[in-house]
């Protein structure tokens, strides 16, 4: 049966408290709504459909091509806003999964049961529930007396004896197409001026027809999102799926508890997580690496046998052998080729380091073209910047630069020059030269390869 879900992201997400539209708060590193989505589209194996509204046009984008979106203006209820997608569905759509895009940790096997259960049941739709002590807020599944569901009634409107059912909807839906559509217009209006999708159960029960629900066993994919609260409980969650998923792949995570990989992060095999390492957006690690402690990676590659400790790491790409840090700072475009070794209070930016090349001591590198076998003396700076430009600085392969010299760019040091300690070099050095002071003078030519 061809299958369409209808994700729900029109509302305001009032308890949120926010600017941002609630589906546009981030959940490890993507939007929450991300995650409704690619699991909807991964079990009906066709594009959603996302109703947006508020701030339609952010949502929009936000989601880019991994849904379709119909408009829903003005917000009038979950009944209204599936209503949107009946001109885009009508014809291309058997069974209709409708779900709310702040449900982010449904999973795909959730959703898949709840296709096959639809598939073969009789009656226009089945629902997911969950038993639970804490409501949250959520609907109650009223049951008749012969134990079958005959209404949902929202929190706000249950009685007193009605809010004390254990059994609560968790608004995921599986529906006839043919049914739907046609049973939408006959949903009433509440008291508080909306269309709840939810009065499809009663008015289904009204008309003889089954309605089923399905229990889900795992609590902690029916958290639904309202509020902060809400929204930290569900990052825990996802964040421990995530770690999981790494251990049991291979990697070590030395303490789960404080090590936060985002979702879009891939990791290799025997590489061993410290605590408090922060893993986020594009950020791809190779095998057998040592990370953090106390380390943030964010968009970045980082090689095989690598080692980052207390570092930050800032779209930066790190070659194989790398070792860097304590208290490293890599910023964009820093690319670090194999086996350089950076050691603490380093920060470099838009630069190239060869391999081999070692920069052991509070270093600025910026805007800048290193060789391979660099050695790059302590308090050494790329003066990059004049106060108006960026300038360039170029090093060859096998250049000693001595500790604290100045490099004031553009200027240029040939394979297998040198700088004396202190040198402010403000010309360009030609190869297997020595030049010291300020500003640096050519004092002698070395011998090539002169070892000393
Ligand atoms: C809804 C259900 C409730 C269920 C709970 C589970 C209804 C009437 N109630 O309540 O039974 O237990 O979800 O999470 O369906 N939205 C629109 N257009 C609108 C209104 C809402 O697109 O006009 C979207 C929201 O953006 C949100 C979703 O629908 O993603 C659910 O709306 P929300 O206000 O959060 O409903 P709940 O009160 O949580
Ligand atoms: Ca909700």
């Amino acid at each position: 049966m061809r299958t369409t879900a209808v994700i729900l992201a029109a509302g305001q997400g009032t308890r949120m408290k926010s600017n941002l539209p609630k589906v546009l708060h981030p959940l490890l590193g993507r939007p929450m709504m991300d995650y409704v989505v690619n699991v909807a589209s991964q079990v009906t194996g066709s594009r959603p459909v996302l109703v947006i509204g508020h701030e339609a046009e952010a949502v929009k984008q936000a989601v880019g091509d991994i849904a379709d979106t119909v408009l829903q203006v003005p917000q009038l209820g979950t009944g209204h806003a599936v209503q949107q997608a009946e001109a885009l569905l009508r014809d291309s759509a058997d069974l209709i999964l409708v779900a709310y895009a702040d449900m982010p940790l449904l999973t795909v096997e959730t959703l898949q049961s709840l296709i096959r259960a639809q598939e073969s049941h009789a009656g226009p739709l089945t629902m997911l529930t969950v038993i639970a002590d804490d409501p949250r807020g959520f609907g109650r599944v009223v049951r008749s007396t012969s134990g079958s569901v005959a209404a949902i009634v929202e929190e706000v409107q249950a009685t007193p004896e009605q809010l004390q059912i254990r059994e609560l909807n968790l608004g995921v839906y599986c529906f006839s197409a043919a049914w739907l559509w046609e049973n939408l217009r006959r949903i009433p209006l509440s008291p508080k001026g909306e269309y709840y999708l939810t009065d499809l159960v009663a008015i289904a029960v009204s008309q003889g027809l089954p309605v089923q629900a399905l229990s889900i066993q795992d609590r902690r994919e029916a958290i639904g999102i309202n509020s902060r609260v809400h929204l930290a409980e569900a990052e825990a969650v996802l964040r421990q799926r995530i770690n999981q998923r790494w251990m049991l792949a291979g990697v070590t995570l030395v303490d789960p508890q404080t090590t936060y990989i985002e979702a879009d992060v891939t990791i290799g095999q025997d590489t061993v997580i410290w605590p408090n390492t922060i893993l986020q957006g594009r950020t791809a690690i190779g095998e057998s690496c040592v990370i953090g402690p106390n380390t943030i990676i964010r968009d970045s590659g980082v090689g095989n046998r690598c080692e980052v400790v207390s570092s930050l790491v800032e779209r930066a790409v790190l070659e194989d052998d790398v070792d860097v840090g304590p208290f490293a700072h890599l910023r964009k475009g820093a690319h670090l080729a194999q086996g350089v070794h950076m050691g603490n209070f380093g920060e470099i930016k838009n630069a190239y380091l060869g391999p081999g090349t070692k920069i052991g001591h509070f270093s600025y590198i910026g805007d800048a073209t290193i060789g391979q076998d660099v050695n790059i003396g302590a308090g050494t700076i790329t003066c990059n910047y004049d106060g108006e430009k960026k300038s360039h600085t170029e090093i060859g392969a096998g250049v000693f630069i001595g500790s604290d010299t100045m490099l004031v760019a553009p200027v240029k040091l040939g394979d297998g020059s040198r700088t004396g300690a202190g040198s402010v070099v403000t010309k360009n050095v030609a190869e297997d030269t020595l030049v010291v002071g300020m500003p640096a003078r050519a004092i002698r030519k070395l011998r090539k390869r002169d070892p000393s």
